[in-house]
């Protein structure tokens, strides 16, 4: 016999369900606002939906302000019944309107998207053990998460993750020789460029289209020849003697992170450190059962795992893994020290030697 209902209980669950439900629901109405540059139009300008329309380009005001009543209900937008006038807070502004914020967040609602798309190959997989390439994901995986990350990236790598690391700004201001490994479409490597003029970078990554955007990023930057993309899987790098290799977001998604554990060692100078930034996570699941690795897991099941499998080993770390087995893998790959340099919300950064 099953146990009772417990009405309180029940009501509780059903009540976040509503929640989860009216967050999920929210990803077109959001899309759709960020695309047609809604947010953007109501970023210190509050408007009736009549306006709003007009200035975001002559829109169907009937859609706007639906729109807008549906961000209204999410909490998204602020609506003031009185004037018949929609705002955005400077909070709401930095989640949805500021792309330099920490915590803009349009990326994150094209990677739910690209979650979805490919859903149907996801599901195959659990039943074939197979994986999913990378570059066959959805319509474009890479560039959402190109997106996602980049706050996180602009306002952490120069400014927290590098000083962080033992004498390594120094060498970068003074002039070294860093590979960003699996750098997608090099919002990393440009970022580090950009602030460490007399230091040579080159991005890889095994996923051409990503290196084809991130040339075009490149060339939209004007750093010239201190700058390279190479398509490249992490294991087959010829290029050595490197001071830096960074890898941002990326060890857990490979097939065989020991083996490119043990590779980063073969490309890196005799003195040379190896920054690997990971998703946040403890070390055992139930640490994990939080806001955060809630986001982690369910992208790790229909991103991480599937792009893992799909390649030789196939070691299927996922964005869970957690310090303690990450840094058995990078110490069976022939690190001697690992340690965790610093940590965000979202991320921790070791340091291998
Ligand atoms: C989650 S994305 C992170 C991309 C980028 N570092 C960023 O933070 O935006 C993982 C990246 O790892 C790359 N990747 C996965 N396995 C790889 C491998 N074995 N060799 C090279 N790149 C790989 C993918 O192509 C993808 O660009």
């Amino acid at each position: 016999m099953s146990p009772p209902i417990d009405e309180t209980k029940l009501h509780a669950f059903v009540g976040k369900m509503l929640n989860d439900l009216g967050g999920a629901m929210s990803v077109p109405t959001v899309r759709v606002g960020l695309r047609l540059g809604l947010f953007d139009a109501l970023d210190n300008a509050p408007a009736t939906a009549s306006e709003l329309a007009q200035r975001a380009g002559g829109l169907h005001q009937r859609y706007v302000r639906e729109w807008a009543l549906a961000q209204a209900a999410n909490g998204y937008v602020d609506f003031d019944p009185v004037t018949d006038r929609f705002s955005l807070s400077p909070e709401q502004a930095m989640v949805f309107a500021n792309r330099e914020s920490p915590v803009y967040l349009a990326g994150a609602f094209e990677l739910v998207a690209a979650m979805i798309e490919a859903e149907a190959k996801v599901e195959e997989c659990f039943r074939q053990g197979t994986g999913v390439r990378w570059g066959d994901h959805a319509g474009c995986l890479f560039c959402a998460t190109g997106a996602f990350f980049r706050p996180g990236y602009v306002n952490n790598i120069v400014q927290n993750w590098i000083p962080a690391l033992d004498g390594i700004e120094e060498r970068l201001r003074t002039g070294a020789k860093t590979a960003d490994v699996g750098c997608g479409v090099g919002f990393s490597t440009l970022l580090m460029a950009e602030a460490y003029p007399e230091s040579q970078f080159v991005g890889f990554d095994f996923h051409e289209p990503s290196i084809e955007e991130a040339r075009r990023h490149a060339e939209r930057h004007g750093l010239g020849d201190r700058v390279r993309f190479e398509v490249a899987k992490a294991k087959e790098i010829a290029e050595d003697g490197f001071d830096l290799v960074t890898m941002y977001d990326c060890l857990h998604d490979m097939g065989d992170p020991r083996g490119c554990a043990a590779h980063m060692r073969r490309i890196l100078a005799p003195d040379g450190v190896w920054m690997i930034v990971e998703p946040i996570a403890g070390d055992v699941p139930a640490d994990n059962m939080n806001p955060v690795g809630r986001l982690y897991y369910n992208a790790s099941t229909m991103i991480c795992v599937p792009t893992s499998l799909d390649q030789e080993v196939g070691e299927a770390l996922g964005a869970q893994a957690g310090e303690a087995r990450l840094s058995r893998i990078i110490e069976e790959g022939g690190f001697e020290t690992v340690r965790r340099a610093t940590e965000g919300p979202f991320n921790m950064v070791l340091e291998a030697r």
